[in-house]
């Protein structure tokens, strides 16, 4: 326990601060499990004062959940408190986390009194919330800006009152590292009696500095620090969980700490918040960002590929990611082609290596990713021999308001060229059942989509068919002026690319 910093996870009720979002309790009572099973020391859930629905949440969950505390917020009211008491009653391990602002704009411009009677106020709270909850958690709003010799002697007070924890929050993100550590060392070197409580950070993120600051806290004696998942919270959101505890984790050699935190349930619980909060996670966020683990520069690649070391100072099987990724863009390089091709099967050198390379690029540079099924076509593209592959000759369709749409087609196959036509149910319905006779495959359409990729009048249709036969599926894709030509195009395309699996197989 005595390297260990604590977890106090506030997702459910400072990250829900975050603009334009609100969870029921139900949806509470979903991250609170979840919370659990990734094991933080304390969840605060609500502020049961401030609405019956958060009254209600405080309680569904303070019933349920029994490993981590279940805290509550007040402020500095009796009201309040004894609200937070009702809905912490029966609750195994329960805390209270009372608090006011100490900095002088908050003493005077929104609290409208004097130091003195702040001091009063917060001694008298402290001593009310001991009798509702297990502990009592003193938060002074705004340390990051108060005259510190205040907000030394609030935290002498507040202790003597009996709090147990005491919560130095940068509520508006001002503080620099650097400074934040010196006011966090200057409290344990000059409160009288803080060994008898436990200091706490809680840093919010306006100037991007909430985890560097919350950092340099546990390094200059904080023993808890106050989070969310994925960072959420008042305007730019608090510290980031996963952050936190991966700094620790990874840079144990620096910090000397551990947590009590499964870091392999870290990647779940973002992925749930996100979507209960509605707040989608930036690619490029650590840790849980969807890019975290990829790599794609052609330099990068080729070092992972060789030791992931070289660009990875994490797995990501730790965070609860699958794998890393390698991202196939213009920039990725022979290597990086070279070894999806193998992962996808196809072992290519030399020549053929370069043809592929050579197409790779071209479509590369047109699109922002290249994926395994373009790399699917690129290559069989250019791997299957003629006589293997159906060549279109030639189609005619007749469709109108008052015709049965019907279509012949001619496809060259080596030497061969067979000729079919069929009625259907629409010009491309009728093509594609004349290809089948002439393939003979018992192929069935499962997915068609056409887009327009370029535009005006003359623009260029791309079509993109799914086609199974038995329990294979392929993609096939055409491109023409002519919807019904890209049409035609895409689903030759399917046919020869299920039959060059067929072949692989
Ligand atoms: O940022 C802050 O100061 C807070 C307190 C209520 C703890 O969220
Ligand atoms: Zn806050």
């Amino acid at each position: 326990m005595k390297n260990r910093i604590l977890i106090f996870d506030t997702t459910l009720r400072d990250g829900e601060q975050a603009a334009g979002t609100r969870l029921g309790p139900q949806e509470k009572l979903k991250i609170a499990r979840q919370l659990e099973r990734l094991g933080v020391d304390v969840m605060e859930v609500g502020f049961p004062a401030s609405s019956p629905g958060d009254f209600e949440a405080v309680r569904a969950i303070g019933k349920e959940i029994h490993q981590p505390i279940v805290c509550a917020l007040t402020r500095c009211r009796s009201e309040d408190i004894e609200i937070a008491g009702k809905a912490l009653k029966g609750v195994s391990k329960s805390r209270i986390h009372t608090g006011l602002g100490v900095s002088d704009i908050h003493i005077e411009s929104k609290l409208r009194k004097t130091r003195t009677e702040v001091l009063k106020m917060a001694a008298q709270s402290v001593k009310l919330a001991k009798k509702f909850a297990g502990e009592v958690e003193f938060y002074a709003e705004d340390a990051g800006r108060a005259e510190p010799g205040f907000l030394l002697e609030m935290v002498e007070a507040v202790i003597e009152a009996g709090a147990k924890i005491i919560n130095i929050p940068d509520t508006t993100g001002y503080t620099m590292p650097e400074q934040f550590a010196s006011l966090i060392m200057k409290i344990r070197e000059e409160v009288p009696n803080i060994s008898q409580a436990i200091i706490s950070v809680h840093c919010h993120n306006d100037l991007g500095l909430a985890v560097a600051n919350s950092l340099a806290g546990v390094k200059a004696g904080a023993r808890q620090v106050e989070c969310t998942i994925n960072g959420v919270g008042e305007r730019a959101g608090n510290a980031s969980l996963e952050e936190i505890v991966m700094a620790l984790k990874v840079r144990s050699d620096y910090f000397g700490f551990s947590t009590g935190i499964k870091t392999v349930e870290l990647y779940r619980t973002s992925r749930l918040v996100s979507h209960l909060l509605g707040i989608s996670v930036p690619p490029n966020k650590a840790i849980i960002g969807k890019n975290a683990f990829a790599h794609s520069s052609g330099i990068h690649v080729d070092g992972f590929l060789k030791d992931r070391k070289t660009y990875e100072i994490m797995k990501p099987e730790e965070v609860g990611v699958q794998q890393s990724d390698v991202v196939l863009t213009a920039r990725s390089g022979r290597h990086a082609l070279k070894h999806r091709l193998e992962e996808l099967g196809y072992k290519l050198k030399g020549e053929k290596l370069s043809q592929v390379y050579e197409r790779f690029i071209t479509v590369a540079d047109r699109k922002q990713e290249v994926f395994d099924e373009d790399l699917e076509a690129i290559v069989e593209d250019e791997i299957t021999t003629t006589s293997e592959t159906y060549i279109l000759e030639y189609f005619n369709t007749v469709s109108g308001n008052k015709t049965i749409p019907t279509a012949t087609v001619k496809l060259k196959k080596g030497n061969a060229v067979s000729q079919e036509a069929a009625c259907g149910d629409g010009p491309v319905d009728a093509a594609y059942k004349a290809i089948d006779r002439i393939t003979k495959l018992k192929a069935k359409l499962v997915d068609y989509s056409l887009q327009a990729v370029t535009g005006g009048k003359d623009a260029l249709g791309e079509v993109h068919v799914k086609v199974a036969v038995g329990n294979r599926t392929v993609a096939g894709r055409g491109a023409s002026t002519d919807i019904i030509e890209a049409s035609v195009k895409a689903y030759v395309n399917a046919v020869n690319r299920l039959l060059a699996k067929r072949r692989r197989a």
